[in-house]
């Protein structure tokens, strides 16, 4: 049996709430500090999720040594600085994707984490979820035959509003890093880097990728087709094709969500799946396993993966832009 863990949370926005809902799922997680730009919204938020203490300031939180563990879901042009004062602190860091801007970040907070002998991850909570570790167990197992191809499409409507997170590229936005991490994610767990990459993109008024495609052809030959988008509904959903058939993530595929096969016989069967809670436990619950273990990164999940999805995602992006012109 594991020990009890004290749980920081850096940011107090959207998905912190989703997280800290997940944390609930764990026994061994405490929800002990929130840590806010504003003393109120802290307040509100431990408040509203069973935390014991608020901070308004993410300094005043890292100086309390009861946290072990430290959540940061600020916007993505913040989380070096912030994983980089988490790590100086010492505490272990499960930090949003994108995990950094750049490649050079990511290799900072690495070598930080080392120095430090402090636990770091990207909080990418879809490697954790039994229906995404399922896809690919099944494609291990043959149930498709030889993989071949992977179409993965992650879309929603966002009106365009220069304010907004995504649509700010101060703030670190863009539809590939926001949401088009997921179906690179995807390609790249099931058939690793991508050895060949093609993308083409369109852009809002603010500079930042609005509807993007790309194409990877990976090291068997396996062909992935993903696209991310902030103006479209698409299906969310990840398909992967084999000789004999193929596998079916439902939309929201990054989600908990339902798995299918068809053997190339005319019907989708599904496989069941077992998965609790709304999904941000697994990956909660994947950091205190390795921190009982005495581990300062994941084996499902890491630094050299996450090194590698950074620069695969600087190149998409860089090859978007170029698109662009
Ligand atoms: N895993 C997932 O399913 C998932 C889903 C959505 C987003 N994300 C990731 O989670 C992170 C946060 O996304 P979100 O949708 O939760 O964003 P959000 O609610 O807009 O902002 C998150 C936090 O960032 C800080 N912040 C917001 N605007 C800021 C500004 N202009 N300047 C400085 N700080 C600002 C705030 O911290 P304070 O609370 O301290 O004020 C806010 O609570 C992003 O990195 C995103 O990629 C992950």
């Amino acid at each position: 049996m594991g020990k009890n863990y004290s749980w920081g949370l850096l940011g107090a926005g959207h998905i912190a709430n989703k997280f800290a809902a997940g944390l609930q799922e764990l026994p061994s997680a405490k929800r002990y500090a929130v840590a806010a730009r504003s003393l109120d919204r802290a307040e509100a938020f431990g408040a509203a999720h069973g935390f014991e203490k608020a901070y308004g300031s993410y300094e005043a939180m890292l100086a309390d040594p009861q946290v072990d563990i430290v959540y940061i879901s600020t916007t993505n042009n913040l989380h070096f600085e912030h994983a980089m004062m988490c790590l100086e602190a010492g505490k272990a860091v499960l930090c949003e994707k994108p995990f950094a801007s750049d490649l050079k970040q990511v290799e900072k907070m690495v070598a930080k984490a080392q120095e430090k002998q402090v636990f770091l991850m990207e909080a990418l909570w879809s490697r954790f979820l039994p229906s995404m570790i399922q896809f690919k167990s099944q494609a291990k197992e043959n149930a498709i035959g030889r993989p071949l191809l992977l179409q993965c499409n992650f879309g929603f409507i966002s009106p365009f509003d220069p304010q907004k997170r995504i649509y700010n590229p101060a703030l670190g936005g863009g539809s590939v890093p926001d949401i088009g991490i997921y179906p690179i994610f995807t390609a790249m767990y099931l058939f690793g880097r991508p050895t060949e990459i093609s993308v083409t993109s369109t852009p809002t008024p603010t500079g930042t990728d609005w509807t993007t495609a790309i194409l990877f052809k990976h090291k068997e030959k396996e062909i992935s087709m993903l696209t991310s988008s902030f103006e479209a509904n698409l299906d969310n959903e990840a398909r992967l094709y084999g000789d004999r058939g193929y596998l079916k993530l439902h939309t929201m595929f990054h989600m908990p969500t339902k798995l299918s096969v068809n053997r190339n016989n005319g019907w989708e069967e599904e496989i069941p799946v077992f998965s609790t809670g709304n999904g941000y436990s697994y990956e909660a619950a994947e950091v205190m396993d390795c921190l009982d273990s005495g581990l300062i990164e994941s084996p499902a999940l890491p630094h050299a993966f996450s090194l590698e999805l950074m620069e695969v995602l600087n190149e998409v992006s860089r090859k978007a832009e170029e698109s662009y012109r």
